[in-house]
Formats: structure tokens, sequence, C-alpha cells
């Protein structure tokens, strides 16, 4: 019982100081990363970044979800049910191989996944700039240039149109 006692008062100035110094090492770090999000959050911009010209859909951003695009990781693998390579997935419920189906969503964004004329809190731009929940898209990269993200953006700001079926 006394060498209970003892052992006890010898572990306590110990847990409280390993405690302390976590607290103390954390802190800076966390601070760093809430700085970093805040940036990214703050540094986007619902503006048209080319207001004389419009983004197609079918022509321009299609090919970047599904890969057939040159020097760009696509999201087929992954969120492209109906023709995927890979037994055709559809990751977080999210299926991309269509218009008429990416503006259902997956399970988290739904249907705020593309908010005509507002690119910025639109779920596919939050995930491919990576301030979302979650990974950031494509799901280990390598990521977007921000000229791809751009083109995205400039769709979504000027309504994010074209036919379901495209
Ligand atoms: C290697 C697989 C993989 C690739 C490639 C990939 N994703 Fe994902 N995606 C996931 C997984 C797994 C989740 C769910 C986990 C998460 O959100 O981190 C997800 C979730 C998402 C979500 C949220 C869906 C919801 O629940 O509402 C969006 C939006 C998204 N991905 C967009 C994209 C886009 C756009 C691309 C292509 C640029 C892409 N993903 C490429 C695996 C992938």
């Amino acid at each position: 019982m006394r060498n209970g006692l003892h052992v006890q008062c010898n572990i306590r100035p110990l847990a409280v100081a390993v405690l302390c110094a976590s607290a103390l090492c954390l802190a800076p770090a966390c601070s760093a990363i809430d700085a970093q999000v805040g940036d990214l959050v703050a540094d986007c911009s619902d503006a048209d970044s080319a207001p004389g010209a419009t983004v197609s859909f079918k022509d321009q951003i299609r090919p970047l979800f599904s890969g057939l695009a040159p020097g760009v990781k696509g999201c087929n693998t992954c969120h492209y049910p109906g023709v995927g390579t890979q037994a055709g997935l559809a990751q977080s419920g999210l299926d991309l191989s269509s218009l008429g189906a990416l503006r259902k969503g997956g399970r988290v964004t739904g249907d705020a996944i593309v908010v005509p004329g507002r690119p910025c809190s639109s779920g596919i731009v939050k995930k491919l700039r990576g301030v979302a929940p979650g990974a950031r898209m494509p799901k280990d990269g390598p990521f977007w240039t921000p000229e791809q993200i751009q083109l995205v953006k400039d769709w979504i700001a000027e309504g994010a149109r074209g036919e379901a079926t495209e």
C-alpha cells in the first residue's frame, strides 16, 4: 500500500510534464496548419477569370475528369461506375461519368457538389483544392495545376452549363 502511494506520487509530476511539453510542441504546429487552410479559403475567388470565353463541359472539363486529357490524373479509376477500369467504382457514392450523374453529387456533397455561379462553395472545387474534409482529389495525387482547377471554377462561375448526357 505504502509502496503504491509512493509510485503514484512519482508518476504525477512526470505526467504533467509530458502533457505540458506536448501541448507546447503542438500549439505552433496547429496554428501553422490553421493559417495555411485559412489562406487557401481566403484565396478563392468566385469571379470568372476569362469572362470573354465560355468553358465547354464536354470539350474542356470532361476530358480532365475522364483522364483522357494528356498529363492529368483523372477521376475515372474511382468515380466511373459505368465504364470504370477498376470494377466500376463510385467512391463515396460519386459518379462523374456524365454531367447528369455529377450534378447529383456524392454522399457528403449532395447537390452542393456544383453550385452554379459559386465555384468556391462547390464541393468539387473544394475537393480539388484540398479545403474539404477528407482527402484532396484526385486522391493520392498528382493534384491538378491551378490552371486546371481554374477551368472548373470558370465553368461553374458561368453557370455550370451542359446537357445531362454529356
Ligand atoms: C484513387 C481513387 C480516387 C480518385 C482517382 C479520385 N477520387 Fe474522389 N474520392 C475517393 C474516395 C475514397 C472518396 C471518399 C473519401 C474522401 O472524401 O476523402 C472520394 C470523394 C470525393 C468527393 C466527395 C464525394 C461525396 O461524398 O460527396 C469528391 C467531390 C471527389 N471525390 C472528387 C474527385 C475528383 C474531381 C477526382 C478527379 C480529379 C477524384 N475525386 C479522383 C477516391 C478517389
